[in-house]
Protein backbone atom coordinates (compact mmCIF):
# COMPACT_ATOMS: atom_id res chain seq x y z
CA UNK A 1 0.00 0.00 0.00
CA UNK A 2 1.47 3.74 -0.74
CA UNK A 3 1.01 6.95 0.51
CA UNK A 4 -0.11 9.33 -1.91
CA UNK A 5 -0.24 12.26 0.21
CA UNK A 6 -3.52 12.91 0.49
CA UNK A 7 -5.06 14.47 3.83
CA UNK A 8 -8.57 15.39 3.71
CA UNK A 9 -10.27 17.26 6.44
CA UNK A 10 -13.46 15.92 7.74
CA UNK A 11 -16.16 17.33 10.60
CA UNK A 12 -17.56 15.09 13.04
CA UNK A 13 -19.72 16.06 15.83
CA UNK A 14 -21.75 15.04 18.89
CA UNK A 15 -24.45 17.56 19.74
CA UNK A 16 -27.19 16.72 22.63
CA UNK A 17 -30.47 16.55 21.67
CA UNK A 18 -31.26 19.99 23.57
CA UNK A 19 -29.17 22.27 21.46
CA UNK A 20 -29.90 25.58 23.60
CA UNK A 21 -30.45 24.17 27.34
CA UNK A 22 -28.06 25.17 29.85
CA UNK A 23 -26.51 21.31 29.76
CA UNK A 24 -26.09 21.74 26.17
CA UNK A 25 -23.01 19.52 25.80
CA UNK A 26 -21.20 19.50 22.00
CA UNK A 27 -17.74 18.41 20.82
CA UNK A 28 -16.41 19.25 17.55
CA UNK A 29 -13.77 17.62 16.13
CA UNK A 30 -11.45 17.73 12.92
CA UNK A 31 -10.88 14.23 12.10
CA UNK A 32 -7.55 14.05 9.62
CA UNK A 33 -7.89 11.38 6.81
CA UNK A 34 -5.13 10.25 5.17
CA UNK A 35 -6.07 8.55 1.54
CA UNK A 36 -3.95 5.99 0.31
CA UNK A 37 -3.54 4.36 -3.29
CA UNK A 38 -3.19 0.47 -2.81
CA UNK A 39 -1.18 -0.26 -5.66
CA UNK A 40 -2.69 -4.23 -5.32
CA UNK A 41 -3.66 -6.68 -3.45
CA UNK A 42 -5.74 -7.81 -1.10
CA UNK A 43 -5.73 -5.79 1.98
CA UNK A 44 -9.25 -5.65 2.40
CA UNK A 45 -8.52 -9.49 3.21
CA UNK A 46 -7.56 -7.73 7.09
CA UNK A 47 -10.41 -7.46 9.29
CA UNK A 48 -11.24 -3.52 9.24
CA UNK A 49 -10.22 -1.70 11.86
CA UNK A 50 -12.59 0.75 13.48
CA UNK A 51 -11.82 1.36 16.77
CA UNK A 52 -8.88 3.66 17.58
CA UNK A 53 -5.99 2.40 19.11
CA UNK A 54 -3.55 3.84 21.17
CA UNK A 55 -0.07 2.34 20.39
CA UNK A 56 3.60 2.15 22.21
CA UNK A 57 6.43 1.44 20.17
CA UNK A 58 9.87 1.32 21.18
CA UNK A 59 12.03 1.09 18.12
CA UNK A 60 9.49 3.24 16.00
CA UNK A 61 12.69 5.20 14.30
CA UNK A 62 14.08 2.10 12.81
CA UNK A 63 13.67 0.39 9.71
CA UNK A 64 10.15 -1.37 10.90
CA UNK A 65 9.15 0.52 13.37
CA UNK A 66 8.83 3.83 10.96
CA UNK A 67 6.89 2.02 8.67
CA UNK A 68 4.58 0.71 11.42
CA UNK A 69 4.02 4.15 12.94
CA UNK A 70 3.02 5.13 9.00
CA UNK A 71 0.95 2.70 8.71
CA UNK A 72 -1.00 3.29 12.37
CA UNK A 73 -1.11 6.96 12.15
CA UNK A 74 -2.87 6.49 8.12
CA UNK A 75 -5.31 4.56 10.18
CA UNK A 76 -6.24 7.43 12.54
CA UNK A 77 -4.50 5.19 15.14
CA UNK A 78 -2.65 7.30 18.17
CA UNK A 79 0.98 6.61 18.25
CA UNK A 80 3.33 7.17 21.16
CA UNK A 81 6.92 7.32 20.19
CA UNK A 82 8.88 5.71 22.64
CA UNK A 83 12.70 6.55 22.09
CA UNK A 84 16.51 7.37 23.62
CA UNK A 85 16.44 10.24 21.91
CA UNK A 86 13.39 12.97 21.21
CA UNK A 87 16.10 15.12 18.74
CA UNK A 88 16.70 11.75 16.71
CA UNK A 89 12.31 11.11 16.65
CA UNK A 90 11.60 14.55 15.76
CA UNK A 91 14.37 14.27 12.72
CA UNK A 92 12.14 11.11 11.56
CA UNK A 93 8.09 12.52 12.39
CA UNK A 94 9.05 16.11 12.21
CA UNK A 95 5.23 16.67 12.50
CA UNK A 96 4.28 15.46 15.95
CA UNK A 97 1.85 17.54 16.26
CA UNK A 98 -2.05 17.17 18.05
CA UNK A 99 -5.68 17.77 17.70
CA UNK A 100 -7.04 19.54 20.69
CA UNK A 101 -9.72 17.53 21.33
CA UNK A 102 -7.54 14.05 21.73
CA UNK A 103 -4.85 16.44 23.41
CA UNK A 104 -6.00 17.14 26.75
CA UNK A 105 -7.56 13.59 26.63
CA UNK A 106 -4.82 11.93 28.97
CA UNK A 107 -1.82 13.15 30.91
CA UNK A 108 0.54 12.05 29.46
CA UNK A 109 -0.28 14.57 26.46
CA UNK A 110 -1.18 17.33 28.36
CA UNK A 111 1.82 17.24 29.89
CA UNK A 112 3.70 16.80 26.55
CA UNK A 113 1.46 19.72 25.23
CA UNK A 114 2.78 21.78 28.29
CA UNK A 115 6.39 21.30 27.36
CA UNK A 116 6.50 21.31 23.99
CA UNK A 117 4.33 24.14 22.90
CA UNK A 118 4.68 26.79 25.84
CA UNK A 119 5.70 29.48 22.94
CA UNK A 120 2.41 29.02 21.30
CA UNK A 121 0.23 28.35 24.18
CA UNK A 122 1.29 31.78 26.07
CA UNK A 123 1.55 33.51 23.10
CA UNK A 124 -1.14 32.91 20.71
CA UNK A 125 -3.80 30.71 22.40
CA UNK A 126 -4.30 32.14 25.62
CA UNK A 127 -4.36 36.01 23.61
CA UNK A 128 -6.63 34.10 21.16
CA UNK A 129 -9.29 32.13 23.38
CA UNK A 130 -9.34 35.27 25.40
CA UNK A 131 -10.36 36.87 22.16
CA UNK A 132 -12.58 34.19 21.42
CA UNK A 133 -14.48 34.16 23.84
CA UNK A 134 -15.49 38.42 23.81
CA UNK A 135 -16.51 37.73 20.30
CA UNK A 136 -18.95 34.78 21.41
CA UNK A 137 -19.98 36.84 24.60
CA UNK A 138 -21.64 39.69 22.32
CA UNK A 139 -22.99 37.21 19.53
CA UNK A 140 -27.04 36.54 19.61
CA UNK A 141 -28.53 34.10 22.01
CA UNK A 142 -29.55 31.92 19.15
CA UNK A 143 -26.22 30.45 18.06
CA UNK A 144 -24.76 27.90 20.61
CA UNK A 145 -21.99 29.57 21.63
CA UNK A 146 -19.82 26.66 22.97
CA UNK A 147 -20.13 25.09 19.36
CA UNK A 148 -18.85 28.34 17.77
CA UNK A 149 -15.83 28.67 19.82
CA UNK A 150 -14.89 24.91 19.49
CA UNK A 151 -15.30 25.58 16.06
CA UNK A 152 -12.87 28.90 15.89
CA UNK A 153 -10.54 27.21 18.56
CA UNK A 154 -10.25 23.85 15.98
CA UNK A 155 -9.44 26.03 13.09
CA UNK A 156 -6.84 28.63 14.53
CA UNK A 157 -4.99 25.13 16.26
CA UNK A 158 -5.14 24.03 12.24
CA UNK A 159 -3.79 26.90 11.00
CA UNK A 160 -0.77 26.72 13.57
CA UNK A 161 0.35 23.19 13.35
CA UNK A 162 -0.39 20.62 11.18
CA UNK A 163 -1.90 17.37 13.53
CA UNK A 164 -0.26 13.96 12.99
CA UNK A 165 -1.10 12.56 16.17
CA UNK A 166 2.43 10.65 17.27
CA UNK A 167 3.20 11.85 20.50
CA UNK A 168 7.15 11.19 21.29
CA UNK A 169 8.41 10.45 25.03
CA UNK A 170 12.10 9.85 26.14
CA UNK A 171 13.33 7.16 28.24
CA UNK A 172 12.38 8.95 31.64
CA UNK A 173 8.84 9.27 30.18
CA UNK A 174 7.90 5.93 29.06
CA UNK A 175 6.04 4.71 31.99
CA UNK A 176 3.79 7.76 31.67
CA UNK A 177 2.86 6.92 27.86
CA UNK A 178 2.96 3.09 28.31
CA UNK A 179 -0.01 3.66 30.78
CA UNK A 180 -3.10 4.41 29.12
CA UNK A 181 -1.68 2.92 25.90
CA UNK A 182 -4.15 -0.32 24.21
CA UNK A 183 -1.21 -1.71 23.15
CA UNK A 184 2.34 -1.80 23.32
CA UNK A 185 4.99 -3.18 20.17
CA UNK A 186 8.68 -3.40 21.26
CA UNK A 187 11.42 -2.72 18.58
CA UNK A 188 13.95 -1.70 20.14
CA UNK A 189 17.47 -3.60 20.14
CA UNK A 190 21.02 -2.73 19.02
CA UNK A 191 21.57 -3.42 15.03
CA UNK A 192 23.67 -7.24 14.77
CA UNK A 193 25.09 -6.26 11.17
CA UNK A 194 28.06 -4.73 12.39
CA UNK A 195 31.03 -6.28 13.20
CA UNK A 196 31.15 -8.19 16.22
CA UNK A 197 33.31 -7.18 18.95
CA UNK A 198 33.03 -8.94 22.42
CA UNK A 199 31.16 -5.13 23.28
CA UNK A 200 28.67 -5.30 20.54
CA UNK A 201 27.86 -8.66 21.43
CA UNK A 202 27.42 -7.84 24.41
CA UNK A 203 24.98 -4.59 23.59
CA UNK A 204 23.32 -6.60 21.19
CA UNK A 205 21.82 -9.28 23.95
CA UNK A 206 21.69 -6.66 26.31
CA UNK A 207 19.76 -3.86 25.01
CA UNK A 208 16.76 -6.19 23.89
CA UNK A 209 16.79 -7.61 27.24
CA UNK A 210 16.69 -4.17 29.13
CA UNK A 211 14.10 -2.79 27.43
CA UNK A 212 12.15 -5.56 26.97
CA UNK A 213 12.34 -5.56 31.00
CA UNK A 214 11.67 -2.14 30.95
CA UNK A 215 8.38 -2.45 29.36
CA UNK A 216 7.72 -5.67 30.93
CA UNK A 217 7.99 -4.23 34.91
CA UNK A 218 6.05 -0.85 33.39
CA UNK A 219 2.80 -2.69 31.97
CA UNK A 220 2.94 -5.57 35.52
CA UNK A 221 2.84 -2.76 37.93
CA UNK A 222 0.06 -0.50 35.77
CA UNK A 223 -2.95 -0.01 37.72
CA UNK A 224 -5.33 -2.46 35.66
CA UNK A 225 -7.35 0.58 34.36
CA UNK A 226 -4.38 1.92 32.54
CA UNK A 227 -2.45 -1.17 31.92
CA UNK A 228 -2.11 -2.27 28.00
CA UNK A 229 -3.97 -4.83 26.47
CA UNK A 230 -1.43 -5.98 24.46
CA UNK A 231 2.05 -6.54 23.89
CA UNK A 232 3.76 -7.00 20.39
CA UNK A 233 6.95 -8.36 21.21
CA UNK A 234 9.85 -8.98 18.67
CA UNK A 235 11.94 -11.86 18.27
CA UNK A 236 13.87 -12.94 15.13
CA UNK A 237 14.45 -16.43 13.41
CA UNK A 238 17.73 -16.43 14.61
CA UNK A 239 16.45 -18.34 17.74
CA UNK A 240 15.62 -21.59 15.32
CA UNK A 241 19.80 -21.73 14.59
CA UNK A 242 21.02 -22.24 11.39
CA UNK A 243 20.22 -25.35 8.86
CA UNK A 244 20.78 -26.02 4.85
CA UNK A 245 18.73 -28.79 5.18
CA UNK A 246 16.00 -28.62 7.66
CA UNK A 247 12.20 -26.46 8.12
CA UNK A 248 11.74 -24.88 11.28
CA UNK A 249 8.03 -23.69 11.86
CA UNK A 250 7.15 -22.44 15.24
CA UNK A 251 7.04 -25.89 16.62
CA UNK A 252 10.91 -26.86 16.12
CA UNK A 253 13.02 -26.06 18.94
CA UNK A 254 15.86 -23.23 19.59
CA UNK A 255 19.34 -23.44 17.93
CA UNK A 256 22.32 -23.32 20.14
CA UNK A 257 24.41 -20.50 18.36
CA UNK A 258 24.58 -17.33 20.27
CA UNK A 259 21.81 -15.43 18.27
CA UNK A 260 19.24 -18.42 19.37
CA UNK A 261 20.53 -17.55 22.93
CA UNK A 262 20.06 -13.59 22.44
CA UNK A 263 16.36 -14.55 20.97
CA UNK A 264 15.30 -16.95 24.28
CA UNK A 265 16.10 -14.72 26.40
CA UNK A 266 14.50 -11.72 24.65
CA UNK A 267 11.66 -13.78 24.33
CA UNK A 268 11.97 -14.89 28.35
CA UNK A 269 12.17 -11.32 29.10
CA UNK A 270 8.46 -10.50 27.36
CA UNK A 271 6.81 -13.70 28.51
CA UNK A 272 7.51 -12.31 32.10
CA UNK A 273 4.62 -10.13 31.16
CA UNK A 274 0.77 -9.85 33.18
CA UNK A 275 -0.93 -13.31 31.99
CA UNK A 276 -3.83 -11.16 31.30
CA UNK A 277 -1.72 -8.89 28.72
CA UNK A 278 -2.28 -10.95 25.30
CA UNK A 279 1.81 -11.47 24.17
CA UNK A 280 2.77 -12.32 20.79
CA UNK A 281 6.08 -12.86 19.54
CA UNK A 282 6.93 -11.97 16.20
CA UNK A 283 9.96 -13.87 15.19
CA UNK A 284 11.01 -12.00 11.75
CA UNK A 285 12.82 -13.04 9.32
CA UNK A 286 14.91 -11.19 6.74
CA UNK A 287 12.87 -8.26 6.29
CA UNK A 288 12.83 -6.40 2.86
CA UNK A 289 12.26 -2.83 2.14
CA UNK A 290 13.85 -0.08 0.48
CA UNK A 291 14.87 2.27 3.60
CA UNK A 292 16.85 -0.52 5.69
CA UNK A 293 17.98 -3.97 6.34
CA UNK A 294 19.67 -6.16 4.33
CA UNK A 295 18.38 -5.27 1.10
CA UNK A 296 19.45 -1.66 1.38
CA UNK A 297 22.78 -2.78 1.90
CA UNK A 298 22.56 -5.18 -1.68
CA UNK A 299 21.09 -2.11 -3.79
CA UNK A 300 24.50 -0.20 -3.97
CA UNK A 301 26.67 -3.11 -4.74
CA UNK A 302 24.49 -4.33 -7.32
CA UNK A 303 23.48 -1.06 -9.02
CA UNK A 304 27.66 -0.90 -9.67
CA UNK A 305 27.70 -4.15 -11.48
CA UNK A 306 29.28 -5.88 -8.47
CA UNK A 307 26.37 -7.79 -6.95
CA UNK A 308 26.57 -11.85 -6.25
CA UNK A 309 25.50 -14.53 -3.79
CA UNK A 310 27.21 -13.83 -0.56
CA UNK A 311 29.32 -17.27 0.48
CA UNK A 312 27.99 -20.57 -0.97
CA UNK A 313 24.72 -18.90 -2.06
CA UNK A 314 23.50 -22.38 -1.26
CA UNK A 315 22.56 -21.09 2.45
CA UNK A 316 18.35 -19.95 2.91
CA UNK A 317 17.14 -16.65 3.07
CA UNK A 318 14.06 -16.59 4.97
CA UNK A 319 12.70 -13.08 3.92
CA UNK A 320 9.56 -10.97 4.33
CA UNK A 321 8.30 -7.77 2.76
CA UNK A 322 7.97 -4.98 5.53
CA UNK A 323 4.81 -4.19 4.46
CA UNK A 324 3.38 -7.95 4.91
CA UNK A 325 5.08 -7.71 8.27
CA UNK A 326 3.74 -4.21 9.45
CA UNK A 327 0.40 -5.67 8.28
CA UNK A 328 1.06 -8.94 10.42
CA UNK A 329 1.90 -6.64 13.41
CA UNK A 330 -1.28 -4.25 12.82
CA UNK A 331 -3.28 -7.64 12.75
CA UNK A 332 -1.90 -8.79 15.82
CA UNK A 333 -2.58 -5.38 17.52
CA UNK A 334 -6.48 -5.93 17.46
CA UNK A 335 -7.20 -9.47 16.75
CA UNK A 336 -7.17 -11.52 19.65
CA UNK A 337 -6.46 -14.62 18.37
CA UNK A 338 -2.83 -13.55 17.06
CA UNK A 339 -1.12 -14.81 20.47
CA UNK A 340 2.12 -16.93 21.41
CA UNK A 341 5.02 -17.35 18.64
CA UNK A 342 4.56 -16.69 15.28
CA UNK A 343 6.77 -16.50 12.78
CA UNK A 344 7.23 -13.41 10.68
CA UNK A 345 8.11 -14.77 7.19
CA UNK A 346 6.82 -14.86 3.98
CA UNK A 347 5.48 -18.43 2.77
CA UNK A 348 8.20 -18.90 0.09
CA UNK A 349 11.83 -18.91 1.67
CA UNK A 350 14.37 -18.91 -1.22
CA UNK A 351 18.37 -19.58 -1.07
CA UNK A 352 20.55 -16.79 -1.03
CA UNK A 353 21.46 -17.16 -5.04
CA UNK A 354 17.96 -17.18 -6.00
CA UNK A 355 17.73 -14.06 -4.41
CA UNK A 356 20.45 -12.46 -5.94
CA UNK A 357 19.53 -13.49 -8.98
CA UNK A 358 16.49 -11.90 -8.68
CA UNK A 359 17.23 -8.89 -7.42
CA UNK A 360 19.93 -8.40 -10.26
CA UNK A 361 17.34 -9.24 -12.59
CA UNK A 362 14.85 -6.89 -10.93
CA UNK A 363 17.68 -4.17 -11.21
CA UNK A 364 18.67 -4.76 -14.60
CA UNK A 365 22.20 -5.96 -13.09
CA UNK A 366 24.29 -9.11 -13.36
CA UNK A 367 24.86 -11.30 -10.14
CA UNK A 368 27.82 -12.69 -11.28
CA UNK A 369 30.51 -11.50 -8.58
CA UNK A 370 30.08 -14.07 -5.43
CA UNK A 371 31.58 -12.73 -2.16
CA UNK A 372 33.84 -15.63 -0.66
CA UNK A 373 33.29 -16.17 3.29
CA UNK A 374 36.51 -15.08 4.12
CA UNK A 375 35.85 -11.31 2.88
CA UNK A 376 32.64 -11.66 4.57
CA UNK A 377 34.43 -12.97 7.86
CA UNK A 378 37.31 -10.09 7.42
CA UNK A 379 34.49 -7.48 7.07
CA UNK A 380 31.91 -8.50 9.59
CA UNK A 381 33.79 -11.36 11.80
CA UNK A 382 31.71 -13.83 13.44
CA UNK A 383 28.91 -11.29 12.32
CA UNK A 384 28.84 -13.25 9.33
CA UNK A 385 27.49 -15.64 10.11
CA UNK A 386 23.97 -13.55 10.40
CA UNK A 387 24.27 -14.02 5.99
CA UNK A 388 26.57 -16.68 5.40
CA UNK A 389 24.35 -19.49 7.63
CA UNK A 390 20.28 -19.67 7.29
CA UNK A 391 17.84 -20.99 8.02
CA UNK A 392 14.47 -22.29 6.16
CA UNK A 393 11.36 -21.08 8.26
CA UNK A 394 7.82 -20.91 6.86
CA UNK A 395 5.13 -19.32 8.77
CA UNK A 396 2.70 -22.09 9.95
CA UNK A 397 0.86 -20.29 12.41
CA UNK A 398 0.28 -17.07 10.49
CA UNK A 399 -1.16 -19.66 7.94
CA UNK A 400 -3.61 -21.21 10.49
CA UNK A 401 -4.93 -17.78 11.34
CA UNK A 402 -5.85 -17.07 7.62
CA UNK A 403 -3.04 -13.91 6.88
CA UNK A 404 -2.92 -12.87 3.55
CA UNK A 405 0.28 -11.68 2.05
CA UNK A 406 0.65 -9.64 -0.02
CA UNK A 407 3.72 -10.66 -1.41
CA UNK A 408 4.34 -14.31 -0.89
CA UNK A 409 7.13 -14.48 -4.15
CA UNK A 410 10.57 -12.93 -3.26
CA UNK A 411 10.15 -11.45 -7.50
CA UNK A 412 7.05 -9.51 -6.71
CA UNK A 413 8.20 -8.29 -3.47
CA UNK A 414 11.35 -7.19 -4.72
CA UNK A 415 9.69 -5.48 -7.84
CA UNK A 416 7.10 -3.70 -5.74
CA UNK A 417 10.31 -2.59 -3.27
CA UNK A 418 12.01 -1.27 -6.58
CA UNK A 419 9.36 0.49 -8.91
N1 LIG B 1 15.19 -5.72 9.97
C1 LIG B 1 15.27 -7.04 9.98
O1 LIG B 1 15.54 -7.67 8.94
C2 LIG B 1 15.01 -7.79 11.27
C3 LIG B 1 15.06 -9.19 11.25
C4 LIG B 1 14.84 -9.90 12.42
C5 LIG B 1 14.56 -9.22 13.61
N2 LIG B 1 14.52 -7.86 13.59
C6 LIG B 1 14.29 -7.17 14.87
O2 LIG B 1 13.22 -6.25 14.76
C7 LIG B 1 13.51 -5.10 15.54
C8 LIG B 1 13.37 -3.87 14.66
O3 LIG B 1 14.22 -4.03 13.54
P1 LIG B 1 14.69 -2.78 12.64
O4 LIG B 1 15.33 -3.33 11.43
O5 LIG B 1 13.58 -1.82 12.51
O6 LIG B 1 15.82 -2.18 13.61
P2 LIG B 1 16.59 -0.79 13.51
O7 LIG B 1 16.29 -0.09 12.23
O8 LIG B 1 18.02 -1.09 13.81
O9 LIG B 1 15.93 0.05 14.69
C9 LIG B 1 15.96 -0.41 15.99
C10 LIG B 1 15.59 0.71 16.95
O10 LIG B 1 15.95 0.25 18.25
C11 LIG B 1 16.45 1.32 19.03
N3 LIG B 1 17.78 0.97 19.52
C12 LIG B 1 18.93 0.86 18.81
N4 LIG B 1 19.95 0.54 19.63
C13 LIG B 1 19.44 0.47 20.89
C14 LIG B 1 20.00 0.22 22.17
N5 LIG B 1 21.30 -0.02 22.32
N6 LIG B 1 19.16 0.23 23.24
C15 LIG B 1 17.84 0.50 23.09
N7 LIG B 1 17.26 0.76 21.90
C16 LIG B 1 18.05 0.74 20.81
C17 LIG B 1 16.54 2.55 18.13
O11 LIG B 1 15.47 3.43 18.49
P3 LIG B 1 15.74 4.80 19.32
O12 LIG B 1 17.08 5.30 18.92
O13 LIG B 1 14.62 5.68 18.90
O14 LIG B 1 15.66 4.44 20.77
C18 LIG B 1 16.35 2.00 16.73
O15 LIG B 1 15.63 2.87 15.90
C19 LIG B 1 14.94 -5.26 16.08
O16 LIG B 1 14.88 -5.63 17.43
C20 LIG B 1 15.51 -6.37 15.25
O17 LIG B 1 16.43 -7.19 15.94
C21 LIG B 1 14.75 -7.13 12.46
Amino acid sequence: MELCGVTAIAWSKSISPTLHSPQTFSVWRFRRTRTFCASSGNDSAQSPKTDEMIVSITGATGFIGKRLVQRLHADNHRVRVLTRSRSKALSIFPGKKFFLSSTLSSYANYHFLIQEYKFYIYFFLFPSISFLILIVSYLPLTISKIDLLFLLLNLFICLVRDFPGVVIAEEPEWRNYIQGSTAVVNLAGTPISTRWSPDIKKDIKESRIKVTSKVVDIINNSQDELRPKVLINATAIGYYGTSQTRVFDEQSPSGNDYLAEVCREWETAALRVDKDVRLALIRIGVVLGKEGGALAKMIPIFMMFAGGPLGSGKQWFSWIHVDDLVNLIYEALSNPSYKGVINGTAPNPVRMSEICEQLGSVLGRPSWLPVPDIALKAALGEGACVVLEGQKVVPARAKELGFSFKYPHVKDALKAIMS
